[in-house]
């Protein structure tokens, strides 16, 4: 979301006059958006900020910019740390960024950071975007969450489940595609809740058949499902939808019953595995990732096992696993039994060590089929870089001709991250 966030304040600054700057020190103007998930990105604004103020000492003009989640949970505070900013909005804020730049140039702190999403929000939609990908784009579909998970500090930055219209979506997919956009992804915290907070409530499904529908649109994909809301009728569309990617991110954060209780996640292990069995059912060679959470309060040896046992069953292709961070003001920061950093650092290391093996397993299965790819950049001067359906990415020789086309491909090596491919046709 936050890089959504970014392309979004790239497009406003490119409207505004902005190009990109090709050193720090030539920059009239240097935004951070900011993280705040986890304690680390927290803690390397500060710093960062402190780079940029050397760099404005020698260039008065020179504006700092801070945006984003970090801003929405601390930004008095920040602005108190850190004077030299000369810009803030929060994550609620963005469509007001035109406006704050212009106070900035005018010689004030520009601040904006709303407790609330602002009734005007939705006028975000009306400004463009500027991509880096000319074939891939995401399309955020719902912002917030109305989940409480208790180590989560999404709910306070970026506020309750807001859907965004279905002709609003729709409408800036037609534009991408007549750009030339060949796959769409839709974000969300909580994309598969998008449409239950319409006066006449929508569902999930409902949103990809209608994405589906329009002409030119190749390949689906949407993140972050959560386990509660993939329902049958999602599974069932994913299924049935051609362009939908045989790829699903799933978070289970803790494969423990108990961790899972004290998390608020809604399900249980064997929920989670039913879940993820029918999908393996219903879509043949369907790539499951996932995220996991390491050390949570009070987490014991045998609760870790519960994860590890689940990580075998599933066999995901990719785990994204985070050492447990207390985030201040959420329920889980102050439970008593935190988990000591060398415990987190041992798990999380057998962790990757058996997914290590899992995935070489994985790799192993790709050698020597054939699969589609999206042809997404040209390297170097023959290699071409593009994903399969299952979201690994291949590289193959080529032309830029072929840059945007989707290619059959057979499989010649696999790595654990990587596949090496010759093309065999152009499908499309
Ligand atoms: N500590 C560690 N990881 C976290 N995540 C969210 N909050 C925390 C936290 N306090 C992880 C979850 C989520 C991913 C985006 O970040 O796994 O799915
Ligand atoms: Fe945070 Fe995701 Fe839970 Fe929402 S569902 S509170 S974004 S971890």
């Amino acid at each position: 979301m936050n890089f959504n966030d970014s392309e979004r304040i790239r497009g406003i600054l490119r409207t505004m006059g902005y190009e990109p700057a090709k050193t720090w020190e030539e920059a009239d103007l240097i935004l951070l958006n900011t993280c705040t998930i986890r304690e680390k990105p927290d803690q390397k604004v500060l710093s960062h900020v402190g780079e940029y103020k050397k760099i404005k000492e020698k260039k008065p003009d020179a504006l700092i910019a801070v945006a984003g989640c970090l801003v929405q949970r601390a930004g008095w505070e920040l602005v108190q740390k850190a004077p030299a900013i000369d810009i803030m909005f929060s994550s609620f804020n963005i469509h007001q960024f035109p406006e704050l730049l212009n106070q900035a140039q005018a010689g004030y702190k520009a601040i904006a950071i709303l407790e609330n999403p602002p009734e005007d929000e939705d006028k975000i939609w009306e400004y463009p975007l500027e991509r880096d990908n000319p074939y891939c784009a995401y399309v955020t579909v719902i912002k917030g969450c109305d989940k409480n998970c208790t180590y989560c500090v999404v709910p306070r930055t970026r506020g309750r489940e807001r859907s965004r219209s279905l002709e609003s979506i729709l409408e800036e997919i037609k534009r991408l595609v007549e750009d030339g956009v060949r796959e769409i992804h839709l974000l969300g915290q909580n994309v598969t809740a998008w449409g239950k907070d319409f006066k006449k409530q929508m569902h999930f499904s409902e949103l990809l058949w209608k994405v589906a529908e329009i002409e030119g649109v190749e390949r689906i994909r949407f993140t972050t499902g959560h386990p509660v809301d993939l329902d049958d009728e999602i599974i069932q569309a994913m299924a049935e939808i051609p362009q939908v990617c045989n790829a699903l991110h799933l978070p289970i954060q803790s494969g423990s019953n108990r961790i899972l209780n004290l998390m608020d996640r809604g399900y249980t292990k064997e929920e989670y595995l039913e879940k993820v069995f029918k999908l393996k059912e219903k879509i043949k060679g369907i790539a499951l990732s996932t995220d996991i959470i390491v050390g949570f309060p009070s987490e014991t040896e045998k609760d870790f096992e519960d994860t590890l046992d689940v990580i075998k069953q599933v066999e995901f292709e990719q785990i994204f696993s985070f050492k447990f961070s207390p985030r201040p003001g959420t329920p889980a920061a102050s439970i008593e039994n935190q988990i000591p950093d060398e415990i987190k650092t041992r798990r999380i290391t057998e962790l990757l060590e058996i997914q290590k093996t899992i995935m070489a397993k994985i790799a192993g299965r790709y050698k020597g089929t054939v699969q589609e790819i999206l042809i997404e950049e040209l390297r170097g001067k023959d290699t071409l870089v593009g994903r399969t359906t299952t979201n690994r990415w291949a590289e193959m020789k080529g032309g830029r001709e072929l840059t945007g086309k989707i290619v059959r491909a057979l499989v010649k090596e696999a790595s654990p991250f990587n596949l090496t491919c010759e093309v065999l046709e152009v499908v499309r």
